[in-house]
């Protein structure tokens, strides 16, 4: 493989960087130089910009020095036995305080803490040949110390505001306690609910991914330029199509057409780069025979010249390393040789850069130009954070103390997580229940539980902050003393006399409030599954609950979709409560009691059977497609024991209200070239209480020239419905969102016949017609 960049797109992408850089951003202060080696500090001419600044460092840099800007290790100082990535790629203190002094290191990753911070980047600052700062990552995933829901269920609140602001209040944790960079947000469209990251994501949707990827970069960047304190830069991960893994198996293979990855997998990517996330992290996968950390085409030519992706690439972890696994790389200096040439900036923890880019450039096998380039990208990052004006900026212990878990971010985690709730069913109003006057047992292995509130991906979440569901009923509860507890078993292993104990509180009780799912680690990396059922104890349980003939609300934790069955299945009520994060009780406590109406739709469809996997609602209607209310038609496409449709689709959600949609209607049955049309629905609540209904819009193109999907999402509203009121709900819609990826890889759009919903969800309402016309 040999180097080579389309000079005049990377010419663009670097003025886009340098502007960036140029943001706010002042003169160079030339940081002080400890005593040590201020004779060995070449003198900064005055008056540089950043730009020049930059190019100056580079042309100081040894070999050395330039390949130790592009290595990153785990910060062995401010680590947590907690983190959830194996220890081995930690250094020891001495060792990586020696790799700082020496120029080998540029950036750290997953410790924090602003006093500490201070120390670290001293030693860069002041004890360095050439002072270049430290720049601070880490995986603030759904917060830091206030946790908040895991992105999979706050995707279920359908609303880009609110993510941008558990974002940006995630963002500000981590800021004052002295990080630069979040490995944030993971935007991998996620359509095999086997593979365990489906929870860090937001589904499967591609406009959904598409609105929350740009919502939760700006959250992350914040409002005020990067050099502000309080902005992190964002890493939209993993690009490309890390969760097509085959068989839903994590770092499995992905293999698909140029169309679906283009169509699927790309747009989040075109949106966080839009909103200006100015890192990216490769992957872990390989893709049609190339491993995406070292595809030049994907890296290269895709992202840099098509996405116009201006900041750096950082490889996921020892990905690079990984390519020899892979069987496309030799040994390790010829994985270094391979990700460097394929756009990879900066080497997370396997230390192959530093250890052999400097020879590789020497023999002339990797370009000086090439490795300038990543420097370049990594320093002006650096530059556009204002690490270069303040090494230490926003590393303000007091401040830390302040906002780090304040109340303000505690209520929104509450507000975010009651708004993340999806009731699935809900017959006979079961739901909600009686604060007073009602004999509860709330019952299942985590009921009382509070260590699988955060969820997966909580390093530093505060364990000292976690309501479990107990603590949120008591306090939403006028007689407390109403509540029995029941733990009836383990989360996958049975509890001895557990079930009894279960029935026996059942059987006192008016309802039961059944709580069962998957522990925090059954889903988030690694975490993949063949069985998307309950585990077994848990079924038993339900069963026998069940059994009692108490109304029986199913409230499940759970980091993916489902395969609901037996007693869980056909409960009465089921509530989806994912993982909420800090504040679980309170959130789940607002929406059953009924403080609040429930509001959430499913990012991710419910499956009958987990045998479906992979399944999205936007799949293509094959030329068979099977009639879902038949319950035997052979030689259709269905499975012997169930149609392929969801039990739960995309979208679904049902509030304390009683919903009804009127046929939509159309400004025009004619959509000229060049026109919009507008489009409306009556929606009705003739239920007894306010709610906020998401009104989505889907559309079906009848005839085009690549077969398109039975049904794609095209626009949501959430709306205010009072109790008894009519919404008119109007949509505006354009030729744009007609548009899909044709035969040649690019957007098209092709006149023609297309069917449209507004509907509560993917799987319900009649559609009209209307035509494109050129
Ligand atoms: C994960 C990334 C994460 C990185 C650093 C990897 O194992 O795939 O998503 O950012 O570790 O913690």
């Amino acid at each position: 493989m040999t180097y080579s960049s389309p000079l005049m797109s990377r010419r663009s992408a670097m003025s886009k960087i340098a502007s960036l850089a140029a943001l706010g951003a002042g003169l160079f202060s030339v940081p002080k130089a400890a005593k040590a080696d201020q004779a060995a500090r070449p003198v900064a001419p005055g008056g540089m910009d950043h730009a020049q600044r930059i190019e100056w460092l580079i042309g100081q840099m040894t070999l050395v020095e330039k390949a130790g800007q592009l290595n990153l290790l785990n910060d062995p100082f401010r680590f947590r036995p907690q983190s959830v990535n194996p220890t081995d790629g930690l250094g020891d203190p001495a060792r990586v305080s020696r790799m700082i002094r020496a120029g080998e290191l540029g950036a750290l990753f997953n410790g924090v803490g602003a006093e500490a911070g201070r120390r670290i980047q001293r030693i860069a600052v002041e004890e360095t040949r050439l002072g270049v700062p430290l720049l601070f990552a880490a995986d603030i995933i759904h917060g830091l110390y206030t946790v908040f829901p895991v992105p999979l269920a706050e995707a279920a609140a359908f609303d880009a505001d609110l993510a941008r602001r558990t974002a940006r209040a995630a963002a500000l944790e981590g800021a004052v306690s002295g990080i630069h960079q979040n490995y944030a947000p993971m935007i991998d469209v996620a359509r095999d609910q086997r593979w365990g990251r489906v929870v860090e994501g937001a589904g499967e949707d591609v406009l959904l991914n598409q609105i929350l990827a740009e919502a939760r970069v700006r959250g992350i960047q914040g409002d005020h330029g990067l050099n502000h304190p309080d902005a992190l830069v964002a890493t939209p991960k993993h690009f490309i199509a890390y969760s097509a893994a085959q068989g839903g198996m994590d770092y499995n293979t992905t293999d698909m057409s140029e169309a679906t990855l283009r169509g699927t997998f790309l747009p989040p990517f075109q949106s966080a780069i839009d909103a200006g996330a100015l890192s990216v992290m490769s992957a872990f996968n390989d893709l049609n025979g190339v491993p995406t950390s070292g595809n030049h085409r994907m890296l290269t030519e895709v992202l840099r010249d098509e996405l116009d992706f201006a900041g750096f690439v950082v490889s996921d972890y020892t990905s690079e390393q990984e390519l020899i696994a892979h069987g496309f790389a030799e040994d390790g200096r010829d994985a270094a040789r391979i990700a460097m040439l394929a756009g990879v900036d900066m080497s997370m923890v396997s230390g192959l850069y530093l250890q052999h880019l400097p020879d590789l450039v020497e023999k002339g096998e990797v370009p000086m130009a090439r490795l300038d380039e990543a420097v370049r990208r990594v320093l002006t990052v650096k530059a556009a954070l204002g690490l270069f004006d303040d090494p230490y900026r926003g590393m303000d212990p007091v401040r830390e103390k302040a906002v780090c878990g304040s109340r303000e971010h505690y209520q929104l985690a509450r507000e975010a997580g009651a708004q993340s709730i999806v009731l699935l069913k809900n017959d006979g109003d079961l739901l909600p229940l009686k604060p007073s006057g009602q004999k509860i047992a709330l019952i299942g292995p985590f009921a009382d539980d509070v260590d699988n509130v955060f969820g997966p991906w909580t390093i530093w979440g505060d364990e000292k902050h976690r309501i479990s569901l107990e603590a949120g009923f008591r306090a939403a509860m006028a007689d407390p003393q109403g509540l029995t507890i029941a733990r009836g078993s383990g989360i996958e292993t049975p509890l001895e006399g557990g079930i009894a104990a279960a029935v026996q509180a059942a059987e006192r009780a008016d309802v039961v409030v059944l709580a069962v799912g998957e522990g925090a680690r059954m889903s988030g990396e690694a975490q993949s599954r063949t069985d998307l059922r309950l585990p077994e104890p848990q079924l038993a349980l339900a069963q026998a609950v069940m059994a009692t003939g108490k109304p029986v609300v199913v409230l499940l934790r759970n980091g993916r979709a489902m395969e609901l069955s037996g007693a869980v299945r056909d409960a009465p009520a089921i509530v989806v409560s994912w993982f909420l994060g800090s504040e679980m009780g309170h959130s789940v406590a607002d929406v059953l009691f009924g403080a609040r109406s429930p509001s959430g739709r499913l990012p991710v469809s419910f499956p009958h059977k987990s045998g479906q996997q992979p399944f999205s609602y936007d799949h293509k209607t094959t030329g068979r497609p099977a009639d879902p209310n038949k319950a035997v038609e052979e030689y259709t496409a269905r499975y012997r024991e169930t149609t392929n449709t969801a039990l739960y689709p995309f979208g679904h959600g049902l509030t304390y209200g009683r919903i009804a949609y009127s046929t939509p209607t159309l400004s025009s049955a004619i959509m000229p070239w060049n026109e919009a049309i507008e489009v409306s629905v009556a929606v009705t609540n003739s239920g007894p209480v306010d709610v906020v209904e998401t009104v989505q819009l889907y559309i079906r193109d009848r005839v085009a020239s690549l077969t398109q999907p039975g049904q794609r999402l095209r626009d949501f509203r959430k709306v205010a419905i009072p109790a008894g009121e009519t919404v008119t709900v109007s949509f505006t819609l354009k030729r744009s969102q007609l548009e899909f990826i044709g035969a040649n890889g690019r957007m098209t759009v092709e006149p023609g016949a297309f069917d449209l919903w507004l509907a509560p969800s993917a799987q319900t309402g009649a559609p009209v017609r209307f035509t494109l016309a050129r």
